[in-house]
């Protein structure tokens, strides 16, 4: 491992700092660059830019490897629950068993929203998407909770956490029910986070909801595989708000709208309707060819991603999982055969191959999410649920850090260089 790189810019002999994490690739310290040759680097879209040290997700695009505070992804899914992985990304370690009840406890009983927030709802249109109301109700929470806003206080912080993990399944249902018209249904904390998102969702006040467990246990799986992703873009956007002392709320806010976008987690919706247009396994070809026609804007929506050049162990977790609910539902989806027909032929085209582009977390999570009974639009909702713990477990990291400071990337000027004001009678 070499401790510096050389590098001439400038008329300058520089020796830049090379720092190395405790696995993965070691970062060029760049931070005095300016400074010391008044050039900046190039990087739109970051593909070679390590924005911050975190110790909470590691990905090996290269290998398929996920690891929170560790963990591999495949092993948490199966064996832990949301909440177990919630307590991992916030606190750093697995919890014991009174410590999961605790946390479990707490969780539970932050779920009630201020019946106030419930007006929010009316001032939607009934077929509003469910991510507007979600940017507009969390957004809002900021001001109903200001006894946890001050970002300077760790209890604070830890208070808008633990609100807004426990309050997402809250907003979520509530979001659903307002789009068919039903009333909303109150949190029961009898019930586990996941088994209450169902029945707030799927329950009606004229009857007992009977949480199936089948679905629980996979709607929980669900939850684990979107907890968080390292720097995606969702993630680096609520911690860009962090950095200017946003309060919490306003953070998560941001990050639920940069979700929204089907390059990112709308793309679990437009993956579902993607699949849907197709219809039948005969006309895969017609959308294979589309997708690798330069003059056509059409993606393929599920497929490749900008660190797994290999494969998202995600997918594969979901996959698997698609085949129990279906199973276990006795439910047979034509899309699931035109699903599993699309990954095949594309992964034995040599477009897709030499780009190395693999179904991502996004592709199959919507099969099941069907045949649980959700409509497509409230899929990137359930996303930006379950990844809640993850931004907030990397903003409390980049706000606890001392050294942090206010993000501000600079940029490559190409308009017009300096000129003088004409006035409106001399324009031509
Ligand atoms: C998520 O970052 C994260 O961690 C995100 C996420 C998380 O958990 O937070 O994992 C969640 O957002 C998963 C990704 C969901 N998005 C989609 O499924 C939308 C479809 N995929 C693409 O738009 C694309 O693959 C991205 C956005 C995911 C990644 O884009 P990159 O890394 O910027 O790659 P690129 O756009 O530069 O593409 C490289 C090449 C291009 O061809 P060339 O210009 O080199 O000729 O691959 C092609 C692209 O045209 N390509 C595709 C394709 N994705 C890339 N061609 C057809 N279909 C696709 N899906």
């Amino acid at each position: 491992m070499t401790d510096s790189v050389k590098l001439n810019a400038a008329g300058k002999d520089l020796d830049l700092k090379v720092l190395s994490g405790s696995v993965g690739p070691d970062v060029i310290d760049i931070r005095k660059l300016y400074a010391q040759t008044g050039m900046f680097t190039y990087d739109p879209g970051f593909t070679s830019t390590a924005s911050c040290d975190s110790a909470i997700t590691y990905i090996d695009g290269d290998e398929g490897v996920l690891l929170h505070r560790g963990y591999p992804i495949g092993q948490l899914a199966e064996k832990s629950s949301f909440m177990e992985v919630c307590h991992l990304l916030l606190n750093g370690e697995l919890p014991t068993k009174d410590e999961l009840d605790k946390f479990s406890y707490t969780i539970s009983r932050h779920t009630m929203l201020h019946e106030q927030l419930a007006t929010f709802y009316r001032g939607f249109r009934r077929d509003a998407h469910p991510m507007a109301i979600m940017c507009g109700v969390v957004g809002a929470l900021s001001a109903f909770y200001q006894d946890s806003a001050d970002i300077t206080d760790p209890q604070q912080r830890m208070i808008a956490s633990h609100r807004l993990i426990a309050k997402m399944p809250t907003i979520a249902a509530m979001a659903y029910k307002y789009s068919i018209g039903q009333p909303f249904m109150s949190p029961k904390n009898n019930l586990s986070y996941t088994g209450n998102f169902l029945q707030m969702t799927f329950g009606v006040p004229a009857e007992e909801y009977v949480v199936n467990p089948v679905v629980e246990k996979a709607m929980d799986r669900i939850f684990i595989l979107h907890a968080d992703h390292e720097q995606n873009a969702s993630t680096s956007t609520v911690r860009l708000a962090g950095s200017s002392g946003a309060n919490p709320f306003a953070c998560i806010a941001a990050g639920i709208a940069c979700l929204w976008g089907p390059a990112h987690g709308g793309a679990n919706e437009a993956a579902l309707n993607m699949l849907r247009e197709i219809g039948t396994v005969d006309r895969i070809p017609e959308y294979i060819a589309r997708a690798k026609d330069k003059n056509d804007p059409f993606r393929l929506m599920g497929f490749g991603h900008r660190v797994y050049k290999n494969y998202d162990p995600r997918a594969t977790v979901m996959q698997q999982t698609v085949r129990e609910v279906l199973g276990e539902l006795g439910v047979t989806d034509p899309v699931f055969d035109v699903a599993i027909a699309l990954e095949e032929m594309a992964l034995s085209d040599p477009y897709f191959i030499e780009k190395k582009l693999f179904p991502n977390v996004d592709f199959y999570s919507g099969v099941i999410l069907s045949a649980i009974g959700f409509p497509t639009t409230m899929f990137t909702a359930l996303f930006a649920l379950a990844r809640t713990v993850g931004w907030v477990a990397q903003w409390n990291e980049m706000i606890s850090d001392p050294e942090q400071k206010i993000g501000r990337p600079r940029q490559l000027y190409t308009g017009p260089t300096q000129r003088d004001f004409v006035p409106l009678a001399d324009r031509k």
